[in-house]
């Protein structure tokens, strides 16, 4: 694999100086909840400074295709052998069934990275660190809510992660009882 500073470099000239910023902000709030959640540090940090990598400039790449295009990227420019890594940034949109926690890490740090400006923010943020669970799902329902509005289609795979997890929540909850 690069070393990191050689994939900052690149990814700036690649995705370009804003996007780049949010690379690094993901990167960096991936690796406190790794770190909360006694995950490797390390790979939570590679994932989330490539989560958006092949978000190309000048490039006419649809929301859902840019995950695929950057686990690609990621693999041939980068050399991220990984396939933690890879599926991390692969899921990062929708998320999908059975998600590991580095796929939670990544696509939750990707919502509350300290730039992000939304309704409801705070209170995912702060599930993030306490059950990174209930925040995927809130973060989930925001999602629904905000693609209702627009009326917009729901993504398949975004239903199905939050079925799984509410389900597997519930059933975590019911076992406590
Ligand atoms: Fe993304
Ligand atoms: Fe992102």
């Amino acid at each position: 694999m690069k070393d990191i500073e050689y994939i900052k470099e690149d990814l700036k000239k690649s995705i370009g100086e804003k996007l780049y910023i949010h690379c690094v902000n993901v990167m960096n709030t991936a690796a406190d909840l790794a770190a909360r959640y006694k995950e490797d540090v390390e790979k939570a940090k590679i994932a989330g400074l490539l989560h958006d990598c092949g978000k190309l400039l000048n490039q006419n790449i649809k929301n859902l295709e840019h995950a695929s295009l950057g686990a690609e990227i990621a693999k041939s420019k980068y050399g991220v052998e990984d396939e933690e890594i890879i599926d991390a940034i692969l899921c990062h949109t929708t998320g999908k069934e059975n998600m590991t926690m580095l796929d939670k890490i990544i696509y939750i740090a990707d919502k509350i990275e300290p730039n992000r400006k939304y309704e409801g923010l705070e209170k995912i943020r702060e599930l993030a660190y306490s059950n990174i669970d209930r925040a995927v799902i809130k973060s989930l329902e925001n999602t629904f809510k905000y693609l209702k509005s627009k009326n917009e289609d729901i993504d398949n795979k975004s239903l199905v992660s939050y079925e799984f997890l509410k389900n597997s929540f519930n059933s975590i909850q019911e076992e406590r009882i």
